[in-house]
């Protein structure tokens, strides 16, 4: 039986961005285990000398590798967060990787949203995404404990260069280099990253080593500012593995363990006043209860917010104003969305996600605007569930995804389109069928091969929203055959893996769909070091 968090600890988790789990059905022997099994890749590692060993030994096939790991998967307490924190029909992402602590120092930063700091959409404040994290040993303050700053996740960098293109990694500060983090005076370092954190414009931040004891699982808000620190010299290796899990239906009521007489409004009342608007609208969106604006403030204050050089200001004034769902307030976001600055334009596009879907017609005609950072966020904007029954709202974003020049642009239209799909009242099957055939070959092109290998950001896009979309619709035999015809070739790994789970969420598969399933089978297994070798090393 799963454990769910209670009102307390979901709470904590929206505001802090972090939750630790101790797994109560898995044994020292599992953990040692665990850790041999990280020795091992890595030793396979060192032996390669190859320059993709992070490709072909250590990422993306660690469940193969050592397939007693869904296990840590299955705990009670680990899956009852899960569930607390995705809804019960969360999905795995096939991304995932085992990291070893060095002398290194990083920046803090926040993981790009697709593979190897790809960029996909925009960050999603919503528990839709989690990341999770296992150690398999203790962590201490001597071997390289992960930092993070506690209630960073609903802010961010900007990422837009003049060209049009785009960083893909948000580091918190941009001008720090490699050769700062290698400095061998350990001081200058510390004083770099204070340095870096105070250029938040955020006082009272609370930084956190995470030291925990053997086999803790730390479950974390996906956008949580988070660094790995270095390790001292006598340490024993310190091991982390890294899994990505998504959301795929929108919440109907908590998911966690939710007692009626739990006083939401109180326990809000104590966390920074810059992140309450946002908790209370995620925590009332978790248990689909009606937010109301609770705002103190006159429209021009908060409007005065939204354009200021704060990010944590001007994301709170965007949430005030999209929970008041009027007609001014919304005026107020639209202009934010063409300001010159691309943090007011970011932070006006979440305060229109959330202003109802009475509003979303007003978006529409940005999705043509001549400037592509705007289009960008008008199609993000508009990926909310509600949109799926405005007819027009679908019809759009449909044109942006096949038409838009921008691969950002359609890559957050396919994102924004997922998000729809999970609206459950409206017939998808031409979107599930146009969103199908944008996977074949040469439709959306490879456009990235950071990490040392071709891939789609467009394409795993896609596939996630064909994901949501297989999670709150069936699709019909034909449609499972095409997919798993176009995909099970596709030679990005993750829209492979995507397909399979897309296909697993399907209950009538064809003969036909079967067959090529047990090919690929067939064809793709890995096979993993024997469980009695690895006893006996
Ligand atoms: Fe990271």
């Amino acid at each position: 039986m799963k454990h769910l968090l209670t009102d307390e600890q979901y709470a904590q988790y929206l505001s802090d961005g972090i939750l630790v789990i101790q797994p109560e059905s898995l044994d020292e022997a599992f953990h040692d285990h665990l850790y041999r099994s990280a020795q091992q890749i890595y030793a396979l590692v060192e032996n390669s000398r190859s320059n993709t060993a992070h490709l072909d030994i250590i990422g993306d096939s660690l469940r193969a590798r050592i397939p007693e790991i869904d296990r840590l998967f299955a705990d009670p307490s680990v899956s009852g967060a899960l569930s607390s924190v995705l809804g019960d029909s969360y999905v795995i992402h096939p991304h995932n990787f085992v990291h070893k602590s060095s002398d290194a120092d990083q920046v803090f930063h926040q993981d790009g949203n697709l593979p190897w700091n790809e960029r996909g959409h925009y960050r999603a404040h919503r528990p839709d995404w989690a990341l999770l994290f296992y150690y398999p040993q203790e962590v201490t303050d001597e071997n390289g404990p992960t930092e993070l700053i506690l209630g960073t996740q609903y802010w961010t960098n900007d990422f837009e260069k003049p060209d049009g293109t785009w960083h893909s990694f948000d580091g918190i500060d941009r001008a720090f280099t490699r050769e700062e983090l290698a400095n061998e005076d350990l001081s200058f370092r510390d004083r770099r990253l204070n340095e870096s954190v105070a250029s938040l414009g955020i006082p009272n931040l609370q930084r956190k080593f995470v030291t925990v004891p053997k086999g803790s699982v730390v479950l974390c808000h996906y956008d949580i500012l988070h660094r790995g620190s270095r390790t001292f010299l006598e340490a024993a290796d310190r091991f982390m593995y890294k899994f990505h899990f998504m959301r795929t239906q929108e919440p109907t009521r908590a998911a966690w363990r939710h007692q009626p007489e739990f006083d939401a409004t109180e326990y809000m009342r104590k966390l920074l006043p810059e992140v309450q608007p946002i908790v209370r609208n995620i925590w009332n969106w978790s248990s689909n209860t009606e937010s109301t604006a609770l705002v103190s403030k006159s429209l021009a204050e908060v409007k005065q917010s939204l354009f200021s050089s704060n990010e944590a200001k001007r994301v709170e004034a965007a949430y005030l104003l999209g929970e008041m769902q009027s007609d001014a307030a919304v005026d107020v976001l639209l202009e934010g969305l063409t300001h010159a600055e691309e943090s007011v334009r970011r932070s006006s596009c979440y305060g229109l996600k959330i202003s109802g879907s009475a509003q979303a017609n007003k978006i529409l005609p940005f999705m043509g605007n001549q400037r592509v950072s705007i289009r960008r966020l008008a199609v993000y904007a508009l990926g909310e569930s509600a949109n799926g029954l405005n007819v027009q709202v679908v019809r759009a974003l449909l044109a942006a995804l096949t038409k838009d020049q921008d691969d950002l642009v359609r890559s957050n239209a396919a994102y924004a389109m997922g998000q729809i799909l999970r609206c459950k009242d409206a017939d998808f099957s031409a979107v599930i069928d146009a969103l199908i055939q944008r996977l074949a070959p040469g439709v959306e092109p490879n456009n990235t091969a950071v990490a040392l290998f071709p891939r789609s950001t467009v394409r795993q896009s896609i596939a996630y929203s064909l994901l949501q979309a297989a999670c709150n619709h069936e699709f019909s035999a034909a449609q499972i055959e095409k997919l798993l015809a176009l995909t099970l070739e596709d030679d990005d790994r993750y829209v492979q893996g995507f397909a399979i789970e897309i296909t697993r969420q399907n209950q009538n598969l064809s003969a036909k769909s079967l067959d090529v399933l047990l090919a690929a089978l067939s064809r793709l297994r890995l096979s993993p070091r024997p469980a009695a070798l690895n006893s006996a090393s």
